[in-house]
């Protein structure tokens, strides 16, 4: 049975429902002059109908109802297609490694960065083999580098260094930390990236990569280090401890014992 990915399905739904409306079209089962509105409705519906039957995540089919008409009504805009081109350009800028990935780009907020770092010196920095040596943790998709600043001015003595795919983002965290000696940022596939070095490693992705990120762990970070993820579980693994953030979203961060 071919298994299709989540862009596959959604190019099918739109096609095959664009193919459903111009065959009614060229049946003549819309009349001879419809009225565009009801064609982009269809559009909209059929290819929801579609995204369902395809089994597609749910969010996807309120993308499919809203895609066409959202469409429909910028085209009567009449704006230069230069601005699509630029606004295709900053998107694939910003959510690049999204469509491979399915991590999107959105922040750990100031409230949960205070509670890593609670975390982080009792359990990582003061305690090992080593207490007081200088400690090195990642941001596993470092984003703007905001949970990396954060973490570097509460702990100078330690070493906060950072990997993000995507270029915008990356170029926002080098600005951002540009005053911070002991942050390093670099660009790049996180799946590439090694974990030995690191004595914690922090997430905050998806539930899609979670096995993944936690057979790396697993493979490549020693014994006693901490991966620790914010809001999403490593399905079947009951965490070392729950970090309960006390902000508007009550986030959690699941702290793995390696
Ligand atoms: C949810 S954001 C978290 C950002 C940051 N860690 C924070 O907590 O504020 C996840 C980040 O991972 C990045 N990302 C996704 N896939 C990636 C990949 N394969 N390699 C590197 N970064 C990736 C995304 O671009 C995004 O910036």
């Amino acid at each position: 049975m071919i298994r299709l990915g989540t862009l596959s399905k959604a190019l099918l739904a739109q096609v095959g429902a664009m193919g459903v409306v111009l065959l009614a079209l060229n049946l003549g089962l819309l009349g001879n002059t419809p009225f565009i509105g009801w064609l982009v409705l269809m559009q909209s519906g059929i290819a929801t109908i579609f995204a369902w039957l395809l089994k597609s995540d749910r969010w996807w089919l309120i993308i499919h109802a809203v895609f066409p008409v959202a469409l429909a009504l910028a085209s009567r805009l009449q704006l230069d297609s230069a601005w699509y081109l630029a606004g295709f350009v900053v998107l694939l800028l910003v959510f690049g490694p999204t469509v491979r990935t399915r991590v999107p780009l959105y922040l750990s907020n100031q409230t949960t960065a205070a509670a890593l770092t609670g975390f982080l010196k009792p359990h990582v920095f003061d305690l090992g083999p080593d207490p007081g040596a200088q400690k090195t943790v990642l941001d596993f998709g470092s984003g703007t580098g905001s949970m990396l600043k954060h973490l570097a001015r509460d702990h100078p003595l330690h070493r906060f260094e950072g990997i993000e795919g995507a270029w915008l983002p990356y170029l926002v965290s080098r600005l951002a930390c540009a005053g911070l000696s002991n942050v390093v940022i670099k660009q790049g596939d996180f799946w590439s990236k090694s974990l030995t070095p690191y004595c914690a490693v922090y997430a905050f992705l998806s539930t899609e990569p979670m096995p993944r990120l936690w057979e790396k762990a697993k493979r490549e970070m020693t014994p006693g280090s901490f991966l620790i993820s914010n809001s999403f579980q490593v399905p079947g693994q009951t965490p070392t401890k729950v970090i309960c953030v006390d902000d508007a979203r009550q986030t959690e961060l699941f702290v793995y014992r390696l």
